[in-house]
């Protein structure tokens, strides 16, 4: 094959010159396809930018950095001088997108009521007992497995306002961020074979048996502990067809709502 010569190559550059001044049309970018730079036509791309889900991608960027919690804060059992009452336990699973994928150095926030369903706030006055060695509240960060890992004493169900002898099962409050904090995501676990499931209004508000199973932790003997603690598994999906429900609202659960305290 014969080497281009310059004079060829300017031809060329001139032809496309002129193609593009009479086009009218602005360009601002090099253009990718240009067949006088010879080297790069088996290297550009030739096909469009493929347009990933962007809320996949920002949930890859770490949010926390290992300073910003202590380890000691997602145990919510030594928070106070004694030891809570109830059923120690501990909560683990991972964090991950719709493909599998962990969700690395995300905060999570849990908040839940004591073994007899009281939570500690005002507007909480039936008559169960505050837990003076126990606040009901923990966070960590996931690792880089994207697993996460609370011990705290099992919530007792409780009752409510929305009807006439409503109680709320049993659950614990989980609130995650993904890379910022306008992304925060709050959704509530529960236990499993609770005989609550079937009344509660805010657990039937997921319509679908399959994504309300999402909400549901497994009883896991494997983290269960010698005369320690009983273990739940508990996995987050942050995205995709089989992602874990998560309730609408962009604030947490609010105490202050009275009736409306769930
Ligand atoms: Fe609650």
């Amino acid at each position: 094959m014969t080497a281009m010569s310059q004079a060829d190559v300017s031809a060329e550059i001139g032809a496309i010159e002129s193609a593009y001044q009479r086009s009218g049309a602005e360009e601002t970018q090099p253009r990718l396809d240009y067949a006088p730079y010879r080297s790069s036509l088996l290297r550009h791309p030739t096909k469009d930018l493929h347009h990933a889900d962007p809320e996949g991608v920002e949930l890859w960027t770490p949010c926390f950095g290992e300073r910003d919690v202590n380890p000691l804060e997602s145990d919510l059992t030594i928070q106070h001088s004694g030891t809570p009452i109830g059923e120690r336990m501990v909560v683990a699973g991972r964090v991950v997108d719709g493909d599998g994928r962990p969700v690395r150095r995300q905060l999570i926030e849990i908040w839940q009521a004591n073994a007899g369903g009281r939570y500690i706030h005002k507007s909480d006055q039936h008559p169960s007992p505050i837990d003076p060695n126990f606040t009901g509240v923990g966070r960590c960060l996931t690792d880089d497995e994207g697993c996460y890992r609370f011990t705290t004493i099992k919530p007792g169900p409780y009752p409510w306002r929305n009807h006439h002898n409503a109680w709320r099962p049993a659950h614990i409050h989980f609130s995650l961020f993904g890379t910022e904090f306008t992304q925060r995501m709050i959704t509530q676990m529960y236990f499993p074979g609770d005989p609550l499931f079937a009344m509660d209004p805010i657990f039937q508000s997921v319509t679908d048996q399959k994504a309300r199973d999402r909400l549901v932790a497994a009883y896991d003997h494997d983290l269960t502990t010698h005369e320690w603690a009983t273990g739940y598994r508990w996995d987050i999906v942050l995205t995709g067809t089989g992602r874990t429900p998560m309730e609408h609202t962009e604030s947490p659960e609010n105490p202050d709502s009275g009736a409306d305290h769930r």
